[in-house]
């Protein structure tokens, strides 16, 4: 089979070369044509763990490659996918779909055989509707369909949640656009993937409705985490105690500095003002979303308060600022609200992390960057863990101690056991978790 996938971002580098691994002859197609130069030379422009190892086998294998020429890309092909991005809109929150619209209008202008248009892009409701409207507005006589096909990796695990998924989702307008897509992810049937074939628009829904649902999920426990915290409990305990009903599940129970990436906060917000627009408001989403902007602000007040309750002139050592570990994606992570907020109250900040510091120095003004976790922390003032890289979980807790004017440590990943913390001597505050004499340990 052959397709051709618009946009290498994230989701379509990760498809196109997940695509090319199944036996799929893929053309990956930009306008930026310095990316095209670079993928094509074999440098990869996304950290991604083993990206790099599959786009160069495949592309060896002649099975990936990469143009700028649409027209060419799509000679031939079975499918071709959208997976541009959808940026939250300035001012309203709706998702941008200029850029979705934009390449619609092209393919259209290339299509001379049946070709399946699929949206993999993350997109409201209606959208790939539109998107047939455009196409058949500019090409009246063209022979497609379209199709929709959210996709759900995480940033980080993208290869193996694309290779093994929970289930695929496919929204089609037809039988013969079904049986293309289910061709396509046909090695997925040896490990017996769930593949739910429904809709345009439910496919659409379902998308928005799982990454809202999983934001919700994720406050819900740090909601807990700081109930926690007033009453003395252990959030992890209550997370494993009710994570074991099956009913609730073990996963997105981890308690943080609220979610970040390039999904959840723009998505939430997307799915909001698509609801209140058809009269059906969403209004534990929007609760969600206020509750996970507050949170993040919040952050920074938790580690001033650890630090006796001023900043003004000390030096805070921060270890990680990617939204998450194995990604330099700095999109809406936490550290983008909390390390300003240290700043205008005084503090210098002095940060390391292992991936997205070359990002990091655009959007973090004013930070010192540090070549290693260790060279954050002479004579810092405390030292705050604000993305859990697994470098951070094993630090030679000594030398941290003597290297801190301090031992002040804020946890906000959970990284540490406060028991440890404590033993080794450690003024120790994470999230929703007891202080090991019994009490509160938000310093
Ligand atoms: C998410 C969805 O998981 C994925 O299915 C979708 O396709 C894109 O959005 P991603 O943004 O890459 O993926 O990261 P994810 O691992 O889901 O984490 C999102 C945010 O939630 C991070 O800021 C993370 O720190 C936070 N999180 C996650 C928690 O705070 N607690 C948890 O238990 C899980």
């Amino acid at each position: 089979m052959r397709i051709a996938m618009i946009g290498t971002g994230y989701v379509g580098l990760v498809s196109g070369a997940c695509f090319s691994e199944f036996g799929v002859h893929v053309t990956c197609v930009d306008k930026d044509a310095g990316k095209i130069e670079r993928l094509k030379r074999g440098e990869i422009p996304i950290y991604e763990p083993g990206l790099d190892d599959l786009v160069a086998r495949n592309v060896a294998a002649g099975r990936l490659s990469f143009t700028m020429d649409l027209k060419e890309a799509m000679q031939g092909v079975d499918a071709v996918f959208i997976a541009v991005g959808t940026p939250s809109r300035r001012g309203d929150g709706h998702a941008d779909l200029s850029y979705v619209f934009g390449a619609a209008e092209e393919i259209a202008q290339h299509l001379d055989h049946y070709t399946v248009v699929v949206t993999k892009s993350t997109v409201p409701v209606g959208t790939g509707r539109e998107v047939e409207a455009i196409i058949r507005r500019v090409r009246p006589d063209a022979e497609f369909d379209v199709a929709s096909n959210p996709e759900f990796l995480r940033e980080g695990s993208a290869i193996g949640d694309f290779m093994r998924p929970d289930r695929v989702v496919i929204g089609a307008t037809s039988d013969r656009a079904g049986d293309v897509m289910r061709r396509l992810y046909r090695p997925l049937y040896l490990i017996e993937t769930p593949i739910v074939v429904t809709s345009l628009e439910t496919a659409e829904l379902t998308k928005y409705a799982a990454n809202t649902f999983l934001a919700a999920k994720i406050t819900f426990i740090n909601e807990i985490a700081d109930l926690c915290e007033k009453v003395g409990a252990n959030v992890h305990d209550v997370a494993r105690g009710i994570g074991l009903d099956g009913r609730i599940g073990k996963k997105f129970l981890h308690p943080g500095p609220g979610y970040g990436g390039s999904c959840f906060p723009k998505d939430t917000l997307a799915l909001v003002r698509t609801a209140q627009q058809v009269g059906s408001p969403l209004r534990i989403i929007e609760t969600v979303v206020d509750i996970n902007d507050k949170r993040k602000k919040q952050m920074a007040e938790r580690i001033i308060a650890a630090c006796g309750g001023s900043v003004d002139g000390k030096t805070v050592a921060v270890l990680g600022v990617a939204f998450k570990p194995n990604t330099d994606d700095m999109r809406d992570s936490p550290s983008l609200d909390i390390v300003p907020a240290l700043q205008a109250a005084g503090a210098h900040v002095r940060a390391f992390d292992p991936a997205a510091m070359h990002e990091a120095e655009k959007l973090l003004p004013g930070v010192e960057w540090a070549k290693d976790a260790y060279g954050t922390l002479e004579g810092a003032d405390c030292v705050a863990i604000l993305t859990e890289w697994n470098e951070f979980r094993a630090l030679d807790l000594r030398r941290v101690k003597s290297m801190l004017k301090r031992p002040v440590m804020i946890d906000l990943r959970n990284i540490y056991n406060p028991e440890d913390m404590a033993k080794a001597g450690f003024t120790y505050s994470s999230i929703g978790r007891p202080a090991p004499a019994g009490g509160m340990d938000r310093g």
